[in-house]
Formats: C-alpha cells, structure tokens, sequence
C-alpha cells in the first residue's frame, strides 16, 4: 500500500517503523513522511508540503491509499476534512471532532451533556466567576487549564487559592497562552494515577489496545516541570478488566454515541486521560491522537497487522478487525536534551555503539524523533531525540532492556528519567 504519514516526531516514526516491517499481496508498503525527520528516510521518504490542499493533490497524484495522521495540530486545522474532500482515505477525525482535543471547554461540556465521569468544573471567561468557584473549594490543590492548544503547557495545578485566581488573570489576560487562554476551565483536583487508554474508533466501532502509562514530569520521582513524556510501558497492571469495563461502559461508548448526536462522529485515535481514583475511572482529558511516547510501545506491541488497523479505523471496517497483542511488555525510554523542556541545544552527533548481545539486539530498538541528518550521520537538535525500547515477557526485563540499550546511544548533554515503569514494579 501507498501510505503517507503526517508528523515528525517518535510518534510517527513507530508508526512507519511497524509499518516498514509488514508485506500485503503486493509486497512491502511504500512509506512517506511529511514532513518526517532526519531518520524516518530510512523507512521511507520524507516530503515536505505545508500547505494541506497542495498535500492532497501531491497524495492524490501519487496514489496515495491511507494517510496517516499523527500530531493533533493538523486535525484541529481540518486536514482530514480536505483529504475526504478529495476522495483520499485518512485516519483521523474532521476539525469538529478534533475540538475535542483544540477546546478543553467543549471536551468538558461533552462530557458533562453524556454523563461521562471527569472533575468538577466550571467554564469562565470571567475573572469574578472563577474567583467566586476557587473560593468555594474545600480542597487544594485547584486545577486551572487553558482552553486552546497550549503544546502540553496549559495546565496550573495550584497550590492555594491565591495561586489559582493568578493563574486564571494570566490566562484570561492573555499573556500566558496567547487567544488559547481567551476561556478557562476550573476544576477539582483528582488524586489517583493516570493511565492513557487508547481507543481507535471509525465512527460507529471502536478497538481498545492494552493501557499504557506516560512519565509526565521531567524527573524522578515525577518531579520537575511537566513535559510531553519521558517513558511509558504498556501494558500496565495496574488496570484490570473491570476497569477496562467501565471505560467502554460509560466512557467510551456514550463519547461515540453523543459525537454522532453532535453531528461530528469520532473516527481516529481517542485517546483518554484516565485518573483512577478508588478504583473508579475519571477523566482527565480527551486527546484526538495517540500518546507520544505512547505510540512507540504499543506500534511494536500489536500483532495484528498495523496498517488494517488504521484503514479499517478510515473506512468505517472496526466491526472486521481482529486485535491481537503479543504476549509481551515494552518499556520506553525517552532521550532528551541537555535544555528540554525549557529550551534548544545544540546539535550534537548521535553515536549508537554496535550491540554484541544478540538477545538485547532481538528485543530492543531505538524509535527517532528530535534528529537531522547531515551527510549520514544524526544529529540530536533538541526536544525528545529519540526513545530507547525494551521489550520482554515482564516489564522489569523490557526495563532493563531499555536502559540496556540507553547505555549504547551516545551524544553530549543526553538525559533520561531513571525509573521509568516505578509504579508498576513497586
Ligand atoms: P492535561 O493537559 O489536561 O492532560 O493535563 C496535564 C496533566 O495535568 C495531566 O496529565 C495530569 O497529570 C494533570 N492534571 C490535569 N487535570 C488534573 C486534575 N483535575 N487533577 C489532577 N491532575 C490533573
Ligand atoms: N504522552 C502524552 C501525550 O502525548 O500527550
């Protein structure tokens, strides 16, 4: 099959990665990215055409059959509803549905018109409103978040009440988060854990893989700053069937019902910030896409095949698909910059020693994000550079794969999370 796929990060790498490794009736699948990074031209071919009516006439002209989307700033901007527009299979929801993700104040209100379980909370864009709700919390800390797309970013958890009203004036006046802070949402902090579901809908069906677990903060310990992720594993144990249960029950089942109602069906990656608290599921938040690094454990993980999944989710075909894990764990460490997450570095050459183990060789790899290549050799230019993954038939040997082979990738200022998968091996 003739498959492009949007995006340049890990994510999407897993992605072409899982996908490279497959054969249809025609023999491998052609691969290109868009824009892709420095490593993802070793899958396939990396284009670059930002501009997504001249990218639909460039997939139509080179018989594209799947278009895969994996960040959720080209959903929101409508990608999906161009490419239908010209007649091109795609992955992922149109612009309306993607609100879910582009308005925290239309996913809350979603969730509150389909009594799906998630925190109190009210909508303002008013400084007194918000003032007169923080005032009225019993509890600390109290939650303020942004409405837009804030890159990860929008989210205050607020010490004190004091705290929460400037976090709320910053947002409303605009100089946090630019017009995403135009509205707030206030909310009730859940203590609990956090688990990423991930759910492939095509409108009407929907597929629910093994839940995984992200690292979000940037240190030990989950401490420091918040950042896109450090590391996941999946599938964690810390989920059970009834868990599971009442996800389907009264999450995901009344979101794809009300969605058709909304006039806006959700097909693509639902992806479902969990927060267990006494072992009930609340949620957090919805994202229209899959988890970064997420994606990268669970790409490797599937053993059904990667690209039925995806078009069976972009034609409505969920109902025939069969899916079906390999009997193993991943872990995945991410590898970042020297700055990340608070600003660039340097370019610095990435060296990854040659692996004599043959076992760590057969059950690890490395997935590419934050990387350039300049005559054959990658360079780390910041962010995420790449996620080193660790496979095995419990989580403490794909951990200790994964830090195996972190041991093996070398460039300067490199900086990984220590205890990625703690709560699952305490
Ligand atoms: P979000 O962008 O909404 O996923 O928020 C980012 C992170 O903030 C989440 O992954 C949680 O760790 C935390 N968070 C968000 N909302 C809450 C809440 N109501 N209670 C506790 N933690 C929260
Ligand atoms: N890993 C969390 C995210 O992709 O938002």
């Amino acid at each position: 099959m003739n498959i492009l796929i949007l995006g340049s990060g890990g994510r999407e790498y897993s992605i072409g990665l899982a996908l490279s490794k497959e054969e249809d009736g025609r023999g491998q699948h052609n691969i290109t990215f868009c824009p892709g990074n420095g490593a993802t031209d070793q899958l396939g071919q990396n284009i670059n055409i930002k501009d997504y009516n001249e990218l639909a006439s460039w997939a139509k002209q080179n018989n594209i059959e799947l278009t895969i989307v994996g960040p959720e700033a080209p959903l929101v901007d409508g990608v999906v509803d161009i490419f239908k527009a010209n007649d091109l299979t795609i992955f992922g929801p149109s612009a309306k549905a993607a609100q879910l993700e582009g308005s925290k104040v239309y996913m809350k209100n979603i969730l509150k018109k389909y009594n799906i379980p998630t925190a109190a909370f009210i909508e303002t864009q008013n400084q007194d409103e918000a003032n007169n709700f923080i005032d009225l919390q019993t509890k600390l800390p109290i939650v303020v978040k942004a409405d837009g797309l804030c890159g990860g970013k929008g989210v205050i958890i607020a010490t004190s009440k004091e705290e929460a009203k400037d976090a709320v004036r910053d947002m409303l006046s605009g100089e946090s988060f630019g017009d995403a802070g135009n509205a707030v949402i206030v909310e009730e902090f859940l203590d609990g854990y956090e688990l990423s579901i991930f759910a492939i809908c095509d409108g009407e069906n929907y597929v629910v893989l093994p839940a995984a677990q992200d690292h979000k903060r940037i240190g030990d310990g989950d401490t420091g700053p918040n950042t896109g992720g450090m590391g996941a594993y999946a599938p964690t144990p810390l989920v059970n069937d009834d868990i599971y249960q009442k996800v389907e029950d009264r999450v995901i089942k009344p979101t794809l019902e009300g969605m058709k109602k909304e006039g806006a069906p959700f097909a693509g990656v639902l992806f479902i910030g969990v927060m267990v608290v006494d072992g009930e599921p609340i949620i957090l938040e919805y994202n229209v896409r899959f988890g970064d690094p997420e994606c990268e454990i669970l790409m490797p993980l599937m053993a059904s095949s990667v690209s039925e999944l995806f078009y069976k989710g972009a034609t409505k075909q969920l109902d025939k698909f069969d899916l079906k894990m390999k009997d193993q764990f991943g872990v995945a460490v991410v590898m970042a910059s020297a700055n990340y997450p608070y600003g660039s570095s340097e370019p610095s050459e990435i060296i990854v020693d040659e692996i004599h183990d043959e076992i760590l060789k057969e059950n690890s790899h490395i997935s590419y994000a934050g990387v350039t290549k300049e005559d054959d050799t990658l360079f780390a230019t910041g962010g995420r550079v790449l996620l080193c993954i660790g496979f095995g038939d419990d989580i403490s040997t794909a951990r200790n794969r994964a830090y195996a082979l972190c041991g093996q990738v070398h460039f300067a200022g490199k900086k990984i999370r220590t205890d990625i998968a703690y709560q699952a091996l305490n």
